[in-house]
């Protein structure tokens, strides 16, 4: 054995830390703090956020909403078939602020009651009316009928005529449908092709809203971006080809102990592709040095630290989140001493708190990637369903009834499941994930801007406006139990 059998480190994690204040002055105060940071040494996020790459995660309306605030999804590859995961990676690519383009359509010989139920079930009032080739017929808004008189005539005794409407051209500049919307005079306008077929629609709110985003993270074609991922058997090399072809930005080699034989030959693969390759999961030096010899561009850290995730104790293999972090960190950072590359940490899984975050970066991660944190808002992939949860109130059980989300690991029964009816060997598949649900938490517009803020204030006490000031300059702590309890909270809750 070439090392001692005991590591001189001890396995630790986020919340074992706390961080010390320093003075604050005007140029730390929270607008002046700088969120910005490296995704690879070219390549720039405004925001430390990456969404992970699963199914119950990343889809293209998270990966849409994460880039417009300065991040970037990965779009899963694990059971997403080669074909939804580019089509996922195209929304993104080709999404132009708003121009909506799955809009849900309706045609003139539908009873106007059908369309009420879709209004409740969708929270639409707006549909475009379209014959059986897509072709734009009228515009049905709810203004236009009484939904307790109207209901069983058809969309088209009560829809606004094509003649009637205001219509765009595919291909026309935000600024253009800008102006027509107002001309229209209902702030919505259906975008249609040469052929008269529907393309998109542009609501009057949303161009309103696509003016709100400043940070958002953008090629040289002003397109968003987004990273997609790929394991590492041979035949999804055809699978990045195709989403290098669509213009991902990233691509993410996928596995959970990226230490391997068959993640080296996989990057070596990639890496005539022209993009970016970030690689992981490692948790040690020597797996930073491995994977950046292969060509990675950025390193992934994290074993057993997901909160789906049960690999430690089904394999006991990983580390504490806090020390391997820290550790790579430590390795990039005399990496970058040595060559004058910078291989951005990603650390991967075991976030739970803005606290957590604040301790991640502070530890020397470059960008943080989440699962838990992003599947509970709106735009992750899952559908919302209702669940009654006991609750102790006043001494005496009761039930209430709250939103969920589900949310499940890649490596979990539910994952299996699908992986061996799609005919993968189940004897190379290891149990190492859980499924449950999570409270749903709304929309990642109105949600992550409170965790940036969170991070911004932990960086202005600490008496920095950027994170790498941060990293450099923040004293770390390590707390007793005690600390940890008397850190939280100690009075009735009403
Ligand atoms: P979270 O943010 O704590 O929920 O962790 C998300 C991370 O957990 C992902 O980015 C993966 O690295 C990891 N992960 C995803 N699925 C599984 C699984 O089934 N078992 C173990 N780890 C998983």
């Amino acid at each position: 054995m070439d090392k001692p059998k005991f590591t001189d480190e001890i396995s630790s994690t986020f919340r074992e830390f706390i961080l010390l204040p320093r003075r604050t002055g005007p140029q730390q105060s929270l607008q002046q703090v700088d969120l910005g940071t490296r995704l690879t040494h070219d390549l720039r996020l405004n925001i430390p956020f990456m969404s992970a790459a699963m199914e119950a995660v990343s889809g293209d309306r998270l990966g849409i909403a994460l880039a417009q605030h300065g991040g970037m999804a990965v779009i899963p590859a694990g059971n997403v078939s080669p074909q939804d995961q580019l089509d996922m990676v195209k929304a993104v690519k080709r999404f132009k602020a708003g121009f909506v383009e799955h809009v849900i359509t309706v045609s003139d010989d539908m009873p106007i009651q059908k369309v009420i139920d879709l209004e409740r079930q969708h929270g639409y009032s707006t549909f475009p009316v379209v014959d059986k080739n897509s072709k734009l017929v009228g515009l049905l808004t709810e203004k236009k009928y009484n939904p307790w008189k109207d209901s069983e005539l058809l969309v088209r005794e009560r829809m606004l005529p094509l003649e009637t409407l205001v219509v765009g051209r595919h291909g026309m500049t935000l600024s253009d449908a800008n102006r027509q919307i107002f001309e229209s005079g209902i702030g919505v306008l259906p975008v249609v092709d040469e052929e008269g077929k529907l393309r998109s629609v542009v609501f009057f709110s949303d161009i309103r809203r696509s003016h709100q985003y400043p940070d958002g993270v953008v090629d040289s074609q002003k397109r968003l971006r987004v990273a997609g991922a790929i394991s590492t058997h041979p035949e999804d090399e055809e699978r990045a080809r195709n989403l290098v072809a669509e213009g991902v930005d990233v691509l993410v080699v996928d596995a959970s102990d990226g230490f391997s034989e068959y993640m080296s030959s996989t990057l070596q693969r990639l890496r005539k592709l022209g993009v970016p390759i970030i690689a992981g999961n490692v948790v040690d030096q020597d797996g930073f040095d491995y994977l950046v010899e292969n060509g990675a561009e950025a390193i992934k850290v994290g074993i057993g630290s997901g909160s789906i995730c049960t690999t430690r104790r089904v394999k006991a293999i990983g580390r504490g989140q806090a020390t391997a972090v820290h550790q790579v960190a430590l390795a990039r950072d005399r990496h970058f001493k040595k060559t004058g590359r910078y291989v951005p940490v990603i650390s991967d899984g075991g976030i739970e708190s803005s606290g957590d975050m604040s301790v991640a970066l502070a530890l020397g991660a470059d960008v943080l990637m989440m699962g838990k944190y992003f599947a509970g808002f709106e735009e992750s992939p899952t559908a919302t369903f209702m669940k009654r949860l006991p609750v102790l109130f006043s001494g005496q059980m009761a039930e209430v009834e709250v939103t969920v989300k589900p949310y499940w690991g890649e490596a979990s029964p539910r994952a299996k499941n699908v992986r061996r009816y799609q005919q993968d060997d189940p004897r190379s598949f290891v149990i190492e994930g859980e499924e449950g649900y999570l409270l749903y938490k709304g929309s990642l517009h109105k949600g992550l801007p409170r965790e940036l803020m969170a991070i911004r204030g932990t960086l202005s006490s600490c008496g920095c406006s950027t994170l790498s000031e941060f990293y450099e300059n923040v004293q770390v702590e390590r707390q007793t139990l005690e600390a940890v309890r008397e850190g939280g909270t100690s009075i009735f809750r009403v």
